[in-house]
């Protein structure tokens, strides 16, 4: 199985960004773990800043992964473009936040993401990757 796991806006800066809301854990030293736990899965990992640079990266898995793990951060309360781009490809795609954007401010209760997606996890922390990650390899074995 091949995992894409594109993470949007701010998330290079996890481990030291807003810690009390995002935890203290780099990206990196948990795509370590994760590659190490579940090690007959190939991942892809791709971090950007910048909308178009995301949009770009789903029409690159999106015809070839089995799944893209897509935090789009604040893009997800913005971005349309992403929304569309979603729709445009194959792959289906998981939409994974840290924190519960619904107990927080009210612009993080709209996401452009989630009519488009397969499913949603939230609010686990930095953990919710890996719950989706469990929910693709359930889905094969029940299959
Ligand atoms: C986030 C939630 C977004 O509202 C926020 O802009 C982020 C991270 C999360 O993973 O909790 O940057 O997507």
């Amino acid at each position: 199985m091949k995992i894409s796991i594109i993470n949007g806006p701010n998330l290079n800066l996890l481990g030291k960004r807003e810690p009390n809301i995002y935890g203290s854990v780099t990206f990196e030293e948990y795509l370590k773990s994760l590659k190490k736990e579940f090690s007959n899965i190939e991942f892809d990992y791709f971090q950007s800043n910048i909308e178009g640079e995301i949009i770009d990266q789903l029409q690159k898995v999106g015809f070839s992964s089995d799944s893209v793990l897509l935090n789009a951060a604040a893009y997800t309360h913005t971005s349309v473009a992403i929304g569309d781009a979603i729709k445009a490809i194959d792959t289906p795609v998981i939409e994974i936040h840290i924190s519960n954007t619904f107990s927080r401010e009210d612009f993080r209760h709209q996401s452009f993401i989630t009519p488009v997606a397969k499913g949603l996890i939230i609010g686990f922390g930095i953990d919710s990757y890996r719950l989706g990650i469990l929910s693709l390899i359930n889905q094969v074995k029940t299959k």
